[in-house]
């Protein structure tokens, strides 16, 4: 035990950025299908996905076994002097889940990564194409899309982006397509679907010849707790998108794969993107692996010119990774996990909608299939958020860690600086009897929150 506890302090010692807002001394032992267990052998439910990310559960001996077995062959092979068979075969086998007009794939390490390559592609394309004056990139408010400095630049996440604005890109963005929280105080269907046609006018108040590229997440994730565009939204955004030669790039880091109940979340919409990014449940969260599919007219036009994407990173695609990928779509396939968190999420609203809805600081429960934003608010009737000093999501997932629940807090939705949630995207290999279990310890969190809030 004294050794454990020293290796808590080493941990909070040596390595920056461990955070520190939570309890000190919290070790993860290890991991079994969607439980992670602590140092003491305390079990805790993985709720929400370690986050949202752990599709298959923890400690999957299948995919243990394809990482190894890879190693044992070759864990590293450059790409620009090697043919690379795991990552073929892995491409060839996303390529065949992914929308027809979908024809390449390229591999890199994370979402953040993968977002800027998009938007380096983006660019490049329109260069190839003879017209260098198209560079900007339209992004959301509220919308997350990673760390790395152009990714942050389109990210629309107040908090994250708050110390880093001298740095950023200072590129245009609309209002997230949030109703709860309509930018426009409108109603839909009333509303003509107004976030959308914001999309048109921003681009010819830019000027369309600037414009490259327009991207989002076809549902939203940490920023806006899993808000789910009305029907029309994307079909509209892919028609101005073509109207004025602007791509469209679809960031499929927590959607795909799954995770909405569909392979792709932006399927619900039927809408095809110009380019899909993905990361990950593209591994289950077993090893860095990301992923950038092209249409083919891009990939084409490049061809045509000879232009060189010059876009490599050393462990790109490496053979470990791709190997776990491979086993992780072998099982997804051959257990029919994609209908399975379609069936299960739909249980999974339900349930919430029973049992965490009647609580007088859930405001609203949204999302799609194994994605779930849960937004606590003060006040139901006028959707008053919390004070932002008082961080509730943050108590409630501490209070849920302590019962042995991990749930995913996030905040900002409210004009990016006020707005609690929690968000709820269990592994799909959770069955019926443990969401249900699950969603009874969050119904008790909530109440011990709301007697501390009170
Ligand atoms: C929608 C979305 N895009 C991009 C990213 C960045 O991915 P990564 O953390 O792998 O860099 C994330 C991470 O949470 C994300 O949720």
């Amino acid at each position: 035990m004294t050794d454990r506890l020293e290796a808590a302090k080493k941990a909070r010692t040596n390595v920056f950025g461990v955070l520190s807002a939570f309890p000190a001394e919290r070790i993860c032992d290890h991991g079994e299908g969607i439980y992670l267990f602590d140092q003491d052998g305390k079990k805790y439910i993985d709720f929400c996905g370690s986050p949202i990310a752990c599709c298959l559960g923890h400690g999957d001996q299948r995919i243990t076994q394809a990482v190894t077995e890879q190693m044992k062959k070759v864990s590293l092979c450059f790409g620009t002097f090697w043919i690379n068979e795991r990552e073929g075969e892995l491409a060839e086998r996303i390529l065949k889940r992914a929308q027809q007009n979908l024809t390449r794939c390229q591999f890199v390490n994370s979402g953040s990564e993968a977002m800027e390559s998009a938007i380096k592609l983006a660019r490049q394309y329109h260069l190839e194409n003879n017209k260098p004056e198209k560079h900007i990139v339209i992004s959301r408010w509220q919308g997350y899309h990673g760390m790395t400095l152009a990714a942050l630049s389109v990210t629309g996440f107040t908090s994250r982006r708050a110390k880093f604005g001298p740095l950023l890109h200072p590129w245009p963005k609309i209002d997230a397509p949030l109703c709860y929280r309509c930018p426009y105080d409108l109603s839909y269907p009333n509303c003509g679907v107004i976030c959308a046609k914001a999309l048109d006018t921003l681009i010819n108040q830019v000027g369309a010849q600037y414009v490259a590229a327009f991207l989002a997440e076809p549902i939203g994730g940490t920023g806006t707790a899993c808000m789910v565009p009305v029907p029309e939204y994307y079909p509209m955004v892919r028609e101005i998108c073509d109207k004025h030669d602007v791509l469209f790039i679809d960031d499929e880091v927590i959607c795909g794969f799954g995770r909405t109940g569909k392979w792709f979340g932006i399927e619900h919409w039927e809408v095809n993107p110009d380019m899909t990014i993905m990361a990950k449940g593209m591994t289950g969260g077993y090893t860095p692996l990301a992923a950038l599919l092209i249409d083919d007219r891009i990939a084409k036009t490049f061809e045509k010119t000879g232009g060189k994407f010059i876009n490599a990173f050393t462990t790109a695609g490496n053979p470990v990774s791709c190997a776990a990928g491979l086993a992780v779509v072998d099982i997804i396939e051959k257990e029919r996990l994609v209908e399975r968190s379609a069936r299960l999420g739909e249980y999974l609203h339900q349930r919430a909608r029973e049992k965490l809805s009647p609580h007088p600081t859930v405001g609203d429960i949204r999302g799609k299939g194994m994605l779930m934003g849960v937004e606590l608010v003060k006040n139901k009737e006028t959707k008053e958020p919390f004070d932002p000093t008082l961080l509730a999501s943050s108590r409630v997932h501490q209070l849920a860690m302590e019962k042995g629940c991990m749930v995913f807090p996030t905040s900002g939705f409210d004009g990016g600086v006020r707005g609690d949630a929690i968000i709820i995207a269990p592994p799909f290999i959770i069955t019926e009897s443990e969401i249900d279990t699950a969603l009874d310890v969050v119904d008790e969190v909530l109440t011990d929150f709301e007697k501390e809030a009170a």
